[in-house]
């Protein structure tokens, strides 16, 4: 183990510090979350970030080859030779003109990163990587999480490949989007439906978890999150290092964005960047915990001091009225956020925003994303969806440069997709009228022509 390295708690009235080797879902001392933190001084730190395209030439040493392990030297707590890879990170960030003026913003100005093209389909691997190089390292038999989907399928995948860990994965009844349940029982995890949500199945997870000895890999694990910086590290590179002015990322269980956020605070202090891009968070109205908190109530980080009282208010609110979420984003299906202060931090380093979007501005973004050539499943598109929220209002300038980032791939949840496009109206009423989606603006709708030469060659005229 890198003895450089340690578990730090983000609370600054308590900062205690934790060896790498203890395994804790929060700061013991204090409860709250707990960072991946570095003696920065004491370790060879790069001193320019173009450091890193010497390992575009070392694609025999394969682990240089992830797109996470590339960037070794920002998360170094494990030698580089014991790091866990499937060729996560081999993900581009595309110009997207085809989809710019749908979001308002002037050609050569909106960028996707397109997580989808990870080995799960989904940007969690960039963190199961790092997650599982830590279970590793401390010798975990057993991997657990709980999730809407995502979480499950990639930890399922990395468990399955690798063999390191048998992999347990906790989920709601009836919430998962099939494309990714397929995968959690494919690759062989041992699935957990829980008679409840995404909330009660964090929360069991949590207890099974430290009952049992079990190694949880969901968001609150620092280390997972330490791998999710790079996602920021590739765009950077894919701009030839320049910071664009806007990142727009959707907002579920704030892993990504808090990860992200620390990835630009850790860049900066070690004088890698200069200029810092605005964060855009964006919820969907259904699971709008952070907006509410954030944009509605004003909530913010305070130099770690939040108003806590202000959280817990709100969540008692949330129990006494029996609040649930509900989102044709079912990724993003969250009532209780567990990364919440990190994603305080964040908003508060990179000047943030946060917004809600609605199922049909989702699903028409969406679509508008996959006529660009970029199929994403519904909770990806709710960032080009709070871009062009964000562009409307004139947050975002036309001219600014925006990366949205597309978390997930277009066949985690088909159903969305062929509601949408489709032109059968039960099955359009069942999955996204019920929704309180009235409109398919952007379709392509399939036609349907008789088994005729003559009629098929009129159709395409
Ligand atoms: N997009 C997709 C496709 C996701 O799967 C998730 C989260 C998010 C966005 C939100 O990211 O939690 O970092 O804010 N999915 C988790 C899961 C919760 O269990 O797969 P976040």
């Amino acid at each position: 183990m890198n003895s450089y390295a340690f578990q730090h708690c983000i609370n600054p009235d308590c900062g205690a510090t934790y060896d790498l080797t203890e395994i804790h879902h929060r700061c013991p001392k204090c409860g709250a979350l707990l960072d991946a933190d570095y003696q920065w001084d004491k370790l060879p730190v790069p001193k320019s970030l173009k450091h890193f395209e010497q390992f575009w030439a070392q694609r025999d040493v394969f682990r240089r080859m992830s797109g996470v392990w590339r960037f070794h030297d920002l998360l170094p707590f494990a030698p580089l030779d014991e790091c866990v890879t499937i060729g996560e990170g081999q993900t581009l960030l595309q110009k997207a003109d085809f989809v710019a003026p749908y979001a308002g913003l002037k050609p050569g100005c909106l960028f996707l990163q397109y997580e989808g093209l990870n080995p799960s389909g989904s940007f969690k691997d960039n963190g199961m990587s790092a997650g599982l190089t830590h279970g590793k390292l401390v010798g975990a038999k057993t991997a657990a999480c709980a999730s809407t989907g995502n979480t499950s399928a990639s930890m399922a995948i990395y468990c399955g490949c690798t063999r390191l860990m048998n992999a347990v994965i906790f989920i709601g009844s009836g919430k998962i989007a099939y494309g990714k349940l397929s995968q959690a029982l494919d690759y062989g995890a041992k699935t957990i439906q829980i008679e409840g949500d995404f909330d009660d199945a964090m929360a069991r997870v949590q207890e099974v978890s430290k009952k049992l000895g079990l190694y949880l890999l969901n968001s609150l694990n620092p280390f997972r999150l330490e791998g999710q910086k790079t996602i920021m590290f590739r765009v950077l590179e894919a701009l030839r290092w320049e910071v664009p002015d806007w990142i727009v990322v959707p907002g579920g269980n704030l892993g990504n964005s808090s990860s992200f956020g620390k990835a630009f605070i850790e860049l900066k202090k070690l004088g890698l960047i200069e200029k810092v891009p605005r964060l855009a968070v964006i919820n969907a109205v259904g699971a709008n915990t952070l907006y509410r908190l954030y944009t509605e109530e004003g909530l913010r980080w305070n130099g770690g001091r939040y108003d806590k009282q202000k959280v817990d208010a709100f969540f008692s609110q949330m129990d006494a009225e029996g609040r649930k979420a509900s989102t044709i984003a079912s990724a993003i299906e969250i009532n209780r956020p567990v990364n919440l202060t990190k994603c305080l931090r964040a908003l508060d380093f990179c000047d943030g925003v946060v917004r809600q979007v609605t199922e049909q501005e989702i699903l028409d973004a969406k679509a508008n994303i996959g006529a660009g050539g970029l199929g994403c499943e519904p909770a990806s598109a709710a960032s080009v969806a709070g871009a062009k929220k964000l562009v409307a209002e004139g947050t975002i300038g036309k001219d600014e440069r925006v990366v949205c980032v597309l978390t997930g791939n277009q066949l985690k949840d088909p159903n969305a997709t062929v509601a949408y496009h489709g032109t059968n109206r039960e099955f359009f009423d069942k999955i996204l009228g019920c929704r309180g989606v009235t409109t398919t603006e952007f379709a392509n709708h399939p036609v349907t022509v008789a088994n005729d030469i003559d009629q098929i060659i009129d159709l395409l005229k």
